[in-house]
């Protein structure tokens, strides 16, 4: 068994070793290490269009979001948690350039491969993540950012959205799109039980197991410490939609500083 002292000098010795390769203070949250539902899994990346496609419409929902953002083809746009590429594939046709971003190489993998497929040449994709993407070109016009929030901790939620707000446009636009709970807290465990039992009538039973991995150890929080967190990061929220108490579509505008 390892003892508290080799613990000490393993700590020490990973800590050194951080500092010297010059990567990010040992404090800060790994979003690269995946909570609940295991996004670096290439047979769960290879799945997860046919399993999101029995319950959504990416080209619908792209349209729409490309509408709310009012992108045009001078735009430029970040997508936060690209996944396998549900908007920016879309978004491509609609917009200058698109920086694709997730922590995950596996669902980089896909979308690259799918955006390589139909010939699109407009998206720059980046393994990163609201903690640690660095933008490296002018301001954005628009971000957009779909059931992604919630892998992160409250505190770490508001530091990736003021480093969101960073890298937007004064005045350009957000649309953040989640699970987020805006039901009664004192009913909580019917409302989760009704989740937990719609989600297995979309996704099928698989549905019921992500649904309460979900709940057991992501990170969805409530509508009001999200728009706390989105007003103190630099957002005016515009509109905020609370669909069946546990999602949540918001669009913000950027104050600026
Ligand atoms: C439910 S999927 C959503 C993917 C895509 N936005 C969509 O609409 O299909 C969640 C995605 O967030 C990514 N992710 C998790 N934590 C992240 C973080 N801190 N920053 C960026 N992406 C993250 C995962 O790798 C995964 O691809």
């Amino acid at each position: 068994m390892i003892g508290v002292r080799e613990m000490d000098i393993e700590f020490c010795r990973r800590d050194a070793e951080d500092r010297e390769a010059g990567r990010r203070p040992a404090w800060l949250y790994n979003e690269m290490k995946p909570c609940g539902v295991n996004y670096n899994s290439p047979t769960l990346a290879r799945s997860y269009d046919a399993t999101h496609g029995r319950f959504r419409d990416y080209r619908q929902e792209a349209e729409e979001i490309v509408a709310r953002l009012q992108l045009d083809d001078s735009a430029t746009v970040i997508d936060m948690g690209c996944g396998t590429g549900a908007f920016a594939l879309h978004a491509a046709s609609h917009c200058a350039r698109v920086y694709a971003v997730d922590a995950s190489k596996a669902m980089l993998r896909r979308a690259r491969r799918k955006a390589r497929k139909a010939g699109i040449d407009n998206i720059e994709f980046h393994h990163g993540g609201f903690l640690t993407y660095d933008h490296g070109a002018e301001p954005v016009d628009a971000i957009s950012s779909v059931a992604v929030l919630h892998h992160l901790p409250d505190f770490w939620k508001q530091v990736g959205l003021r480093r969101l707000a960073s890298i937007l446009k004064p005045g350009g636009r957000l649309f953040l799109f989640d699970v987020v709970f805006s039901f009664g807290v004192a009913e909580y465990e019917r409302h989760i039980d009704r989740f937990i039992g719609e989600t297995r009538e979309q996704m099928g039973p698989g549905g019921r197991n992500e649904s309460e991995t979900h709940i057991r150890e992501e990170y969805s929080t409530w509508d009001w410490i999200i728009e706390g967190l989105l007003e103190r990061a630099g957002f005016r929220v515009e509109t905020a939609d609370y669909r069946n108490g546990f999602l949540a579509a918001y669009l913000c505008t950027s104050k600026g500083r």
